[in-house]
């Protein structure tokens, strides 16, 4: 983290539109998640892409974190070189939850092997053969873990024999070795209800369940069973099938979140990310125009809320760089008034920013680098 300032600044001052963090509630989901995944004695392996930064990275880790999951090979290599940078000198436990293609990405995740204790999952034999070759001459094996489909049907293989092949692919190979499975449920992330969560969880939990039994009939330890998100958390706990969760949106929450998560227990972490704006134009008779538009926020679940004025304002979006937001009157926000938005879906709008203002209160505390910014490679 770079502080700019030698005192606190108000975050009146930010130019708008700006990604900005409250500094504990950040803090408090950080602890909340730990707490719960020690409680239960799950390991925990944070998902990168929701903060794409070293600074919540490591605070994840110095939290007890027993690993980082990543979604991309360059995000890896950005935050993690960036760990090194600022002197992280601990071992860094590193997974890619996406299957990797090529020898030119397979040479890469080669090279990052060499900064990071790296973990790869793979869906298909083809892809255990690339990664064979290219980890030919390496010194140390690669732990690589079986993709599972359990309904998200995205990656991962679709059955139990299909799993069977893959892992004995992995087992014959010299330079890797079989350390588990992966299974991520992310279209049940966001089912509306606990009980409906929890239901459609235990279905897809069933599917990863058939898996590692044939593996295990057919004589492989399958030692890792990582998976889960925000949404399931507490109940990928209480099904007690994953001994590892690698959630990602409870550090900053969205208003996608909240919608689903209501009053449940993982809807208990805190919206601590928004996206401040300022009122640029106020002449009309029942809205008012704030700058930030399609381009300070993704728009894949529906507009923003209002901070403050979550009954009485709405948002709509209002081209590239603007929103419109409904008063009742005009008279309610006068031009320059600063307007705080809790973004739709956190992930893909913390990748429109360089950096995100961390503040206490009124005042910025600090501001984070979004290394990892763009880092879709
Ligand atoms: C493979 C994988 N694991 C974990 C997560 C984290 O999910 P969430 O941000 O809902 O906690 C994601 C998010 O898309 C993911 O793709």
């Amino acid at each position: 983290m770079i502080d700019q300032f030698g005192e606190p600044h108000s975050r009146q001052l930010l130019p708008t539109p700006a990604l900005v963090c409250d500094a504990d509630l950040l803090s408090g989901n950080i602890e909340r998640m730990a707490t719960i995944a020690a409680s239960a004695n799950v390991g925990l392996r944070p998902h990168v892409k929701s903060h794409k930064s070293a600074y919540v990275a490591r605070r994840q880790l110095d939290a007890g974190a027993a690993g980082l999951a990543f979604a991309k090979l360059s995000e890896a290599e950005a935050v993690v070189a960036r760990l090194r940078a600022e002197g992280y000198a601990a071992p860094i436990s590193a997974l890619l939850t996406s299957p990797l293609v090529g020898s030119a990405v397979h040479e890469r995740a080669v090279a990052l092997s060499r900064e990071c204790d790296l973990m790869l999952v793979v869906d298909h034999e083809d892809a255990v053969d690339e990664l064979s070759t290219v980890f030919e001459d390496e010194r140390e094996s690669l732990a690589v873990l079986c993709d599972v489909d359990v309904g998200l049907a995205r990656t991962g293989v679709v059955s139990p024999a299909a799993a069977v092949r893959v892992t004995e692919r992995i087992s014959t190979s010299k330079r890797l070795h079989f350390a588990g499975v992966q299974g991520y449920a992310g279209h049940l992330q966001h089912v509306h209800g606990r009980e409906q969560r929890r239901r459609a969880t235990l279905e897809s939990a069933q599917r990863l369940q058939n898996v590692i039994e044939l593996l295990e009939h057919e004589g492989h330890r399958v030692s890792l069973r990582t998976g889960g998100g925000t949404g399931t958390s507490e109940i990928d706990i209480e099904i007690g099938l994953l001994n590892e969760l690698q959630p990602g949106s409870y550090v900053f929450m969205d208003r996608e979140y909240r919608d689903a998560l209501g009053s449940d227990p993982e809807g208990r972490f805190r919206q601590s990310l928004t996206i401040a704006t300022t009122v640029v134009s106020s002449n009309q008779e029942n809205f008012v125009t704030v700058d930030a538009g399609l381009k300070a926020m993704a728009t894949d679940a529906g507009p923003p809320l209002i901070v403050g004025h979550e009954a009485t304002a709405r948002y709509e979006f209002f081209g590239d760089e603007h929103g419109l937001v409904t008063t009742g009157s005009r008279d309610s926000f006068v031009r320059g008034t600063r307007l705080d938005l809790v973004p739709p879906h956190c992930d893909p709008t913390v990748d429109r920013y360089d950096v995100m203002w961390l503040v206490r209160d009124d005042a910025v505390v600090g501001v984070v680098d979004v290394v990892a910014r763009g880092c879709s490679q």
